[in-house]
């Protein structure tokens, strides 16, 4: 690897890929950061923030469909590390769009790897997910637990993905991490709980749907973690292909997030009629408990700053905050 790192961040436009960006460019050891992004759920107001580094070149961007393979490649050209992060962000639309995880997913993540087989690119970062693992309750899953059977298409593409990038690391002599990431939670989100909650309560401060009956019980990870979680792993994996949970160790509930949503968003004292849907899950391939074994990623070193509560609170202050 040359002495300085240039780093291109497909689906760098997004909720984590604006924080990625955000680090890279305050690390001396990065030469450039390149975004590629189609803006479907990027926001440009993600990176206004980063203007001056716009502006001196250390940051690029480049608006174009990750399915532009020409494109895709010839931007990649000269970057040696890839942070893969596009995709259908929500898990619940395959239920009226059952293919959108295989060409806003799985097509994609082939798209990326092909790009750095054309382009010289070495090394990739993905941001997999917890869904991998499918609906195991209470089983605590280490990175090498099998078997894998997923529950939603969103599940299946992450795993798909991870599959592709194994082959493609080993066929073509790159080295890749997949990340099982918790649910991520922090400023610029763009959707999940904390985000639909403060929108629901700021449209109708009296009530507040809630999807499933609220025992839904999972880890929510400060976007910051996330980061240096990823980074850290970059540094000292020296794996072909690698995996790493993600998630803080602890768990929360959905009615927990609910009440921490109507003390940040309304005060302390707020009455809210809580309208629960009922069932065990939010939707159709939701899995509703998740527990993951952070052991792997701790013994890099790495440790949260937040656990799952301080995260949401942090989170929704700072969504508060932004509207
Ligand atoms: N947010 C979470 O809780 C969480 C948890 C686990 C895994 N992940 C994964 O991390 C990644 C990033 O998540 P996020 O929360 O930042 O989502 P996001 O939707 O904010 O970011 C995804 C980005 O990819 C871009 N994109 C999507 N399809 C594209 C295409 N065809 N061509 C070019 N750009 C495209 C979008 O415009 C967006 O900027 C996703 O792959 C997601 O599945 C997220």
């Amino acid at each position: 690897m040359p002495d300085k790192e240039s780093v291109f961040i497909a689906g760098g436009a997004g909720f984590i890929g604006s924080h990625f960006t955000s680090m890279l460019v305050e690390n001396p050891s990065i030469e450039r950061v390149t975004i590629y992004d189609n803006f479907s759920s990027g926001q440009r107001w993600h990176i206004e923030h980063l203007k001056p580094h716009l502006d001196s070149g250390k940051i690029n961007v480049y608006e174009g469909k990750i399915e532009n393979l020409d494109a895709l490649a010839q931007q990649m050209k000269g970057h040696q590390t890839v942070i893969h992060l596009a995709s259908n962000p929500d898990i619940a639309r395959a239920v009226r769009e059952p293919t959108i995880d295989f060409d806003q997913g799985t097509a994609l993540t082939q798209y990326v790897v092909e790009a750095m087989r054309l382009s010289g690119a070495n090394r990739i970062l993905y941001a997999s997910g917890s869904g991998v693992y499918g609906d195991i309750g209470m089983i605590e899953a280490a990175e090498n637990y099998a078997p894998m059977i997923p529950i939603s298409t969103y599940g299946a593409s992450k795993l798909a993905g991870e599959g592709l990038i194994a082959a493609y690391s080993y066929m073509f002599n790159f080295s890749g991490i997949a990340f099982r990431f918790g649910n991520v939670v922090g400023p610029r989100q763009t959707h999940g709980i904390g985000y639909d909650f403060v929108r629901k309560l700021k449209e109708n401060p009296k009530e507040l749907d809630i999807l499933g009956d609220g025992t839904q019980s999972k880890s929510y990870v400060y976007i910051d973690d996330i980061v240096k979680a990823v980074w850290t792993a970059h540094e000292k994996s020296q794996a072909r292909f690698d995996t790493f949970n993600v998630a803080t160790g602890d768990y929360i509930t959905v009615s927990e997030i609910a009440a921490i949503a109507i003390e940040e968003v309304l005060g302390k004292d707020a009455k809210v009629k809580l309208n629960y849907a009922g069932g065990d899950r939010g939707w159709k391939g939701d899995v509703p408990i998740i527990r993951l074994n952070t052991d792997k990623i701790r013994s890099t070193g790495w440790q949260p700053k937040y656990l799952s509560a301080d995260a949401i609170r942090h989170s929704i202050r700072a969504m508060v905050a932004q509207k």
